[in-house]
């Protein structure tokens, strides 16, 4: 009888609310077409440290509303470095017969999933975008993204809320690195009077100028309170380090007379709750269908690839040109909720 064929899956990088439903759906359609499938523990950590073990129907019941990841997750800058480290890990999967590797993560997992396609001498490799962040290009969609939104939206009310209250001003500092994504969607979904992103690129006092029009507007028909969301990639950008939530928050409030009204604002990182929490249905929705599309890719002996969604369809895309994909930031999205705040 031939031998049954043999995958595995790991989680890396930062943990996205979705990745448990990926991981149960890629165990569960393995098994379906009776396929074996490895857990590796702590992303290309385990990978390295042997640190696998045989995950059955189970083994994955019970984490499909769950945050996090049941394999833990890590991030290993000496795999991109180290290519002794490298060999360690196509050694450790050749010695288990594994042919096929799913690696759910972002876009440095995706490198490290290139370079196991590349080197590994046969091992097929494809890639589950597992990231708030929505940052890779050739997706309209990551796992998690969805959750994250919601996440923020739900803080933002709560804010939104004491801020009404007390006639304050909130700035709130969302994640999302280099991409304004989060920013944008949870900015318009909780009616934020101003959204600043890093794919915008203006100095401090651009920004500062454009948060006072929006607050003057805004209380000028007679708003007694107002919500600034910003992207923590803005602040990262090169002298613009100062520029952080606590800091737009100081400044409103010693320049209260360039918004023609008393201000009295407050900064608040939501931070790593963003990526904690039950996924959404949405989000899990994704998960079982990427995590079908990349055990078929595997099954037909297919690797290099990555899944994502386009246009509500699951498409399979070369991970290195999925890499070298430029994310563009929907202009219309941020003109929209500029209308809206009016
Ligand atoms: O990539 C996901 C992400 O949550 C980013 O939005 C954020 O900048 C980063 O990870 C935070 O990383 P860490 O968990 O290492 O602090």
């Amino acid at each position: 009888m031939a031998e049954k064929k043999r995958i595995a899956i790991l989680t890396s990088g930062g943990d996205a609310p979705g990745m448990n439903a990926a991981i149960r759906a890629v165990v569960r359609a393995a098994l379906y077409f009776d396929m074996e499938v490895y857990g590796i523990r702590d992303g290309y950590y385990g990978l390295m440290t042997d640190d696998m073990s045989l995950l059955s129907a189970g083994s994955v019941g019970d984490i499909i509303h769950r945050g996090g990841t049941m394999l833990g997750t890590a991030r290993l800058p000496e795999f991109a470095t180290d290519p002794a480290t490298r060999q360690k890990c196509y050694d450790n999967l050749h010695a288990h017969g594994i042919e096929g590797l799913v690696v759910c993560g972002g876009d440095g997992s995706y490198r490290g999933a290139s370079l196991v396609q590349k080197e590994s001498g046969g091992i097929n490799v494809v890639g589950l975008p597992g990231t708030i962040d929505n940052d890779l290009a050739y997706t309209d969609y990551t796992i998690g993204f969805d959750t994250a939104v919601n996440t923020c939206v739900d803080n933002i009310n709560k804010l939104r809320d004491t801020m009404a209250s007390h006639g304050r001003v909130s700035v709130v500092d969302v994640m999302g690195r280099g991409c304004g994504d989060i920013a944008v969607r949870s900015g318009i979904a909780a009616g934020a009077e101003a959204i600043l992103i890093p794919e915008i690129k203006k100095t401090d006092n651009q920004w500062l100028d454009y948060i006072v029009q929006k607050l003057r507007t805004s209380f000028a028909r007679g708003k007694k309170y107002g919500i600034i969301v910003m992207a923590e990639g803005v602040y990262a950008a090169p002298k613009m380090q100062h520029f952080t939530a606590d800091y737009i928050a100081s400044w409103l409030n010693a320049n209260s007379n360039t918004i023609g009204h008393r201000v009295d604002a407050r900064g608040c990182v939501i931070g790593h709750v963003q990526r904690g929490g039950s996924p959404t249905a949405s989000d899990r929705i994704l998960s079982a269908r990427m995590g079908e599309m990349a055990v078929n890719l595997l099954r037909e002996n297919k690797g290099g690839l990555c899944v994502g969604i386009v246009k509500n369809r699951i498409v399979a895309a070369d991970i290195d040109k999925a890499l070298s994909m430029r994310r563009r930031v929907d202009k219309h999205l941020i003109e929209l909720a500029d209308i809206l705040a009016r």
